[in-house]
């Protein structure tokens, strides 16, 4: 017993000096806990989707205590402030040091990028609960993903615009690769079907000034502003929106889901209603599993209703507990197999992880900002069932 320590200490040692990560699963302890780390930005500006992702594991680990082959899993939060550079020093960090079976978490595209080639090196799954540029499923063979694509919503809503009527339109997105997807993807569908986009904005991640960009899109007069901002920035914007009377001028806003993010929705103000946009998740969903998902999260939140990115953390760790206990808490390959083709109902509706793609196929809804019970919330109207990434179909 004693000797089998010291050799596994050993072994540990020579990959921790730099002999890259051969043998790494080898040395990683088979006892004590499954360790699983989780890296979020807990702080700066994407500190949101960290505080919600952070808050549905929890509450996931909370209400099924999971234990495999009698070790208990463990998840290891640390905090990336958004940043890639950290985010994979702490993945390298996680993988050597605490010998972790899966890396989860990856706030923004930029820090899911960064961390894919430990991932591969290392053989060690890795979680995306809320990056959603469509390529990163394919930066590592190690890649699941759970939160959603770019391309998977703004398909959805040029759709709804074109049947709509809405011929002109402008484009206003992040200027990084979610944005650039979200743009292409909308643009692209839009032509096809007739319309014109006169116009294709773009704003910077960090510290996004709306002012210049809404003053060209009130002077191109389009019948409708379609929007892709990341999670959070969505109150700024719409606050600038209505400061400008752009909701007065009769330009329509429409967008992907996360300007209406559920984290802000409520305290967006009047200028949010009518907002059509499409996404994979509403607070307001209406099936028993989210009501029930709904009602905890508050419950154990001080009342903060989930967003988007909660539900991608939410099926993240369900999906890393449900492969450890396939794979009997194996890592590496077996638990990546183990999440592929995984089916279950999540609280956004039925998902599956596609085994090719390893990419998350979900319904995309349709949905309407309105007033329900005094609160400002995304109701859904229509839907598109089992909607693979369109990115992944050249
Ligand atoms: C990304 C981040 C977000 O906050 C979001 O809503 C969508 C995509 C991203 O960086 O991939």
């Amino acid at each position: 017993m004693h000797k089998r320590t010291t050799l596994r200490g050993v072994a540990a040692a020579v990959v921790t000096l730099g002999l890259g990560f051969t043998g790494l699963h080898a040395a990683a302890a088979d006892s004590g806990p499954l360790k699983i780390g989780l890296i979020l930005p807990m702080t700066g500006q994407q500190a949101s989707t960290g505080r919600q992702i952070d808050a549905a594991v929890k509450l996931y680990m909370a209400q099924n205590n999971p234990t495999i082959g009698g070790r208990k899993v463990e998840v290891i939060v640390k905090d990336d402030a958004g940043t890639p550079d950290t985010t994979r020093r702490l993945a390298q960090e996680l993988v050597v040091n605490e010998k972790v079976v899966a890396l989860a978490g990856f706030g923004i595209t930029p820090s899911a990028m960064a961390t894919a080639p430990i991932a591969t090196q290392s053989k060690t799954p890795m979680v995306v609960m809320a990056a959603a540029t469509s390529a990163i499923t394919e930066a590592s063979p190690f890649v699941v993903r759970t939160s959603f694509t770019l391309p998977q919503a703004a398909v959805s809503i040029a759709e709804w615009a074109n049947k709509n009527k809405i011929k002109k339109v402008v484009t206003l997105v992040s200027d990084y690769a979610p944005g650039i997807d979200a743009e292409k993807y909308f643009a692209d569908r839009i032509v096809l079907n007739g319309g014109t986009v006169v116009d294709k904005l773009r704003t910077p991640l960090r510290a996004p000034d709306f002012a210049p960009v809404l003053q060209k899109v009130r002077d191109a007069a389009p019948e409708a502003l379609y929007v892709f901002l990341p999670s959070g920035q969505g109150a700024a914007f719409m606050k600038q929106f209505a400061e400008r009377g752009l909701d007065k001028a009769g330009i329509r806003l429409i967008g992907t889901g996360d300007i209406t993010d559920d984290d802000q929705l409520n305290d967006m103000g009047d200028v949010a209603l009518g907002v059509v946009t499409s996404h994979h998740y509403a607070a307001n969903h209406k099936s028993p599993a989210n009501q029930k998902f709904v009602e905890a999260f508050k419950k154990a939140n001080n009342n903060m209703r989930p967003n988007f990115m909660g539900v991608g953390g939410y099926d993240g760790i369900r999906v890393i507990v449900e492969g450890l206990k396939a794979s009997k808490g194996e890592g590496g390959e077996a638990l990546l197999a183990a999440m592929k083709g995984q089916v279950f109902e999540s609280p956004r509706g039925q998902v599956l992880i596609d085994g090719q793609t390893r990419d998350i196929v979900q319904d995309i809804y349709i949905r309407k900002v309105e007033r329900v019970g005094g609160e400002l919330h995304n109701v859904e109207f229509d839907v598109q069932k089992a909607v693979k990434d369109p990115g992944k179909s050249k």
